[in-house]
């Protein structure tokens, strides 16, 4: 395992202690809510189900021998675990490398808990050296792209990916995030926006860092 690997991993083993049985708990998309999904397939714990935020993990819970439950049949939820592409100090966040952003975005605002699960290179003071993804209606992709250049951003089309909602992507560069609720409210006001993956208007509540030196467990 990669120095990186580790550190996602130690993020995920302590994560685990946020989780709570006996309800259903959301769960996100990536390298590191793998790692966390390989510490729930260890430890076994009693949940009703999960809700996921994409195909992907979908599978992998699945093959853990995890029920799956939709978002429509369970309410609110009591936590949502996921990772993050940048997270900053007030724990605002880039989402949406892996393209799941929408769902993600879905089940991170009916969660009463966030828990964000990070390595130290995604701990950043201004958010943006990642590109923002911006999932689009197909044939609003260029309309909504003009607009984003008005922002002050430099959008490029993700070659050939869709989102599971069937979307293309805009992987957006340059876009001045120091004031990342405004620049969300922006995006979202859009007509051709699907979804933004700036979370700054819903942040992480709970931010679990791994490194080499350990694990630092943060709240808001
Ligand atoms: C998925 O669409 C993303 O929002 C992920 O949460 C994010 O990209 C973090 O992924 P890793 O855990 O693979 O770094």
């Amino acid at each position: 395992m990669s120095s990186n690997d580790q550190a996602k991993r130690a993020a995920a083993e302590a994560a685990y202690e946020f989780l709570i049985e006996d309800d259903y708990i959301g769960i996100g998309t990536g390298s590191t809510v793998n790692h966390f999904i390989d510490v729930m397939a260890e430890r076994k714990p009693s949940i009703r189900a999960c809700v996921s935020s994409s195909e992907a993990t979908s599978a992998k819970l699945k093959k853990a021998g995890f029920e799956i439950e939709e978002l429509n049949y369970t309410g609110n939820l009591p936590v949502y675990f996921d990772g993050a592409d940048e997270i900053n100090t007030h724990f605002e966040m880039i989402k949406g490398g892996g393209g799941a952003l929408t769902r993600e975005k879905i089940i991170a605002s009916v969660s009463r808990r966030f828990v964000c699960m990070v390595d130290e290179s995604k701990r950043v003071d201004i958010l943006g050296n990642f590109p923002l993804p911006v999932e689009v209606i197909e044939m609003g992709r260029s309309a909504v792209a003009r607009q984003l250049v008005k922002l002050g951003g430099s959008p490029e089309l993700r070659p050939n990916v869709r989102s599971d909602n069937g979307n293309p992507i805009l992987d957006v560069y340059n876009l001045d995030l120091s004031n990342a609720i405004a620049m969300e409210d922006k995006i979202n006001a859009i007509p051709g926006v699907v979804t933004v993956g700036l979370f700054a208007r819903r942040p992480a509540d709970v931010l679990i860092v791994g490194s080499d030196h350990g694990v630092q467990t943060l709240t808001r």
